[in-house]
């Protein structure tokens, strides 16, 4: 099938990649020219791990290739994804210009070039965007609308997209049900066929659930540091119970991102357009800001202050394997530090220039050890591989005072009590 996909960041991008890689032909088709040219030269504008070498070998094939317009490169297209962002608007609402400009953009190229299409959303958007669109492309005839969320998590974008939980599939006619059948031909996955409305909400649900099971165990967390009793161990025995699940039960410093802050508040606008109060939802975001203080306040008792102590950070990205630091829980951290009066050094394996940008006071250390050096106190943000699997006969001679606080519960705490750290996690001891 001829496939374009409009806009190229995480989700359009990948998604692009991925159906050339089922064998379909492809254009990738963004208005920012230069990240056009770049893609061209198979450079990819993000951190993701197997992305790169995945566009390569697309591009080589012949199945994918990039345009800076949909008139220059989807002419032929009979499937239009819109992957484009929608951001946080100033009210929490999702803010969908770009997606509307896309929609212009498409009724542009249907006027020039009639032809059967089916445009599908991909973007996360609020329940009744899909009719709303289907409503302005009406006019243009030969047009269907689908909904198709995506489900794909950073730092495993291109395995998400390839091998998915679910694809979701909302529409209103039988062709395009039968379009997005075909496209997905192939792809092992459970399908769910619905109504457009329903698809887009099945997004937002599964990212405010998935939100609250963090939320949860964070604030179970803050009772098992009173308890003395270990989070890490509860949510074993929790999720061994095929009802609640193993996944998404770590404790740690709160969900960061470009999805779960900004689904979790759209989802909250919407509901209260509609005159319904979610009342878990706004809890989980509450738990979810004071976060990283409820910990670094702990910090601030075991130091007696923060003023003039050396506080070294490790992990900046809003997760590892990514470079992603949207909404990340590190910024909170550094916030709080500075604010205070502590001198900072930090480590990220990739973040570090975005994060230098906005906090130019920190010292940035290219290696953990360096950060670690002369340091009152470790604070463990982000458990990048290269900040959980350390020497600790170094990391205890080049520290101040072997004062560790592990905010992602990565660090081996018995073995570092044992060794003769303090050692403090979140929600265990
Ligand atoms: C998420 C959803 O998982 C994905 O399905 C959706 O399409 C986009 O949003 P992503 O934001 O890439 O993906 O990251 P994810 O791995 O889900 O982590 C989100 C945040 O939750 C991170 O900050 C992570 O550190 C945090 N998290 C996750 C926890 O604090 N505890 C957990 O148990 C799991």
């Amino acid at each position: 099938m001829e496939v374009a996909v409009v806009g190229t960041g995480y989700v359009g991008l990948t998604t692009a990649v991925s159906f050339a890689l089922h064998g379909h032909r492809v254009t990738g088709v963004d208005v920012d020219a230069a990240k056009i040219n770049r893609l061209k030269q198979k450079i990819c504008p993000i951190y993701e791990p197997g992305l790169e070498e995945a566009l390569a070998r697309a591009i080589d094939s012949g199945a994918l290739r990039f345009a800076a317009s949909l008139k220059e490169g989807a002419r032929d297209a009979d499937v239009l994804f819109i992957c484009v962002g929608t951001p946080e608007a100033a009210d929490g609402s999702a803010d969908l210009s770009y997606l509307f400009a896309a929609v212009d953009d498409i009724r542009a190229l249907q006027a020039d070039v009639p032809k059967q299409r089916t445009v599908v959303i991909k973007s996360t958007v609020p329940v009744g965007t899909a009719d709303r669109v289907a409503a302005l492309l009406a006019a243009c005839g030969g047009i269907h609308v689908a909904s198709n969320p995506e489900f794909l998590r950073e730092g495993s974008a291109l395995q998400d997209a390839l091998s998915p939980s679910r694809i979701v599939i909302g529409a209103d006619a039988d062709e395009a049900f039968a379009v997005l059948k075909r496209l997905y031909e192939g792809v092992k996955a459970p399908r769910v066929f619905t109504t457009r409305a329903d698809a887009e909400l099945i997004k937002y649900a599964s990212n405010a659930f998935l939100a609250t099971k963090i939320s949860f165990m964070n604030e179970l967390a803050r009772l098992c540091a009173v308890l003395g009793t270990d989070v890490q161990t509860v949510a074993r025995g929790m999720g061994l119970d095929s009802r609640i699940g193993p996944e998404f039960l770590q404790a740690g410093l709160g969900f960061g991102g470009s999805c779960f802050p900004k689904d979790t508040i759209a989802l909250l606008q919407l509901a209260k357009q509609h005159g319904v109060s979610l009342s878990i939802l706004e809890k989980v975001r509450d738990l979810n800001a004071t976060q990283p203080d409820w910990f670094i306040a702990r910090l601030r008792d075991r130091l007696g202050t923060l003023h003039g102590k050396r506080i070294a950070v490790l992990g900046l990205a809003f997760k590892p394997n990514t470079d992603d630091i949207r909404e990340a829980p590190s910024l909170k951290v550094l916030n709080v530090l500075l604010r205070e009066g502590a001198a900072v050094s930090a480590y990220d394996p990739v973040a570090s220039p975005a994060v230098a940008r906005l906090f130019p006071q920190v010292t940035y250390a290219s290696d953990p050890y360096a950060a670690l050096q002369a340091a009152d106190a470790a604070v463990l943000v982000t458990e990048w591989k290269q900040c959980v699997d350390l020497d600790w006969q170094q990391v205890k001679a080049v520290m101040n005072a072997p004062v560790l606080f592990d905010g992602r519960n990565a660090w081996p705490a018995d073995a570092l009590s044992k060794a003769g750290f303090v050692y403090v996690g979140v929600g265990r001891s």
